[in-house]
């Protein structure tokens, strides 16, 4: 079946990866994020996209946005809330209006374009709706505090939302990924709202974005509610919830950077 397909931050990393993966002579890729030169570098390998720049952090640009997909495509068969900004920068340094940059990129940006998008789903009864949260989203971490409460924050929306669509065909899935060989770490930003410009050896040995986008696609071919992604440090996740008291010692060792 011929599918239009939204995915956010398409310009690099993740975002890049899932456009490829869901490359298709059948399917339309909308690719969205801020900067247009790395969405029509991206654009060259795909067969059927469409450009549609966007700050996830503008409500407005978020109206015209769904407005143009609206009446260009008529429907959207998958969202994927992907653009997301990290953090290296321990409570005490990070400003107040950079946290507040971070919770708008990474939480009220994916639920606002997905409150847009909603009505044109729930029309045609059938959607994916995809909210990129990460391992940081079940557990705090070191120089993580807003990135890590931003992605929790997606998990008790998206959550109730799911339970909402419970009588639909509307399908939610929070994909939490470990490390994953990308420039998270060097687009993240520090105290005063800088690029952090490193890359950290977690991502460094991180697995690589093919397979992460491969396991994306598979979640939602096979509609999971929530899944998991990375090596080891996916295991975390579980020891936090059957062993909190082993998750702190084991986390406390982790190098963050
Ligand atoms: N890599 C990892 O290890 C890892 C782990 C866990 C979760 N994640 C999550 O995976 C997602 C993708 O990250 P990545 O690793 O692929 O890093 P990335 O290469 O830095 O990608 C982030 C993307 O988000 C876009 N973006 C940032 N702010 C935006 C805004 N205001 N509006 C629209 N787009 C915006 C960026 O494009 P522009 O700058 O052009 O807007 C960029 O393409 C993020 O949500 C991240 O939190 C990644």
């Amino acid at each position: 079946m011929k599918k239009v397909i939204w995915i956010t931050g398409a310009g690099s990393g993740i975002g890049e990866a899932l456009a490829k993966a869901c490359n298709h002579e059948d399917h339309t890729i909308i690719l969205s994020g801020r900067n247009k030169t790395q969405l029509e570098s991206v654009s060259k390998n795909i067969i059927n996209s469409f450009i549609l720049p966007l700050d996830v952090t503008q409500e407005n640009q978020i109206k015209q946005a769904v407005t143009l997909v609206k009446s260009t495509f008529r429907k959207i068969d998958i969202l994927i809330n992907n653009a997301g900004v990290s953090q290296r920068a321990t409570v005490s340094e990070t400003a107040n209006e950079v946290g507040r940059n971070l919770m708008e990129v990474n939480f009220f940006g994916s639920i606002h374009l997905t409150k847009a998008v909603l009505p044109m789903m729930l029309g045609a009864n059938q959607g994916s709706i995809v909210a990129m949260s990460s391992a940081a989203g079940k557990f705090g971490f070191p120089l993580r505090s807003y990135y890590s409460a931003s992605k929790h924050a997606l998990h008790g929306f998206y959550e109730s939302l799911s339970l909402e669509l419970k009588d639909t065909k509307v399908h939610v899935m929070v994909v939490c990924p470990g490390r994953i060989k990308t420039d998270i770490s060097k687009n993240a930003l520090t105290g005063s709202g800088e690029s952090h410009n490193q890359m950290d050896q977690g991502q460094l040995h991180g697995i690589s974005v093919e397979k992460c986008a491969s396991k994306i696609v598979q979640g939602i071919s096979k509609k999971k509610a929530e899944i998991y992604i990375g090596g080891n440090e996916i295991l975390l996740i579980y020891i936090k919830r059957y062993l909190p008291f082993l998750f702190r010692r084991i986390a406390k060792r982790v190098n963050p950077k």
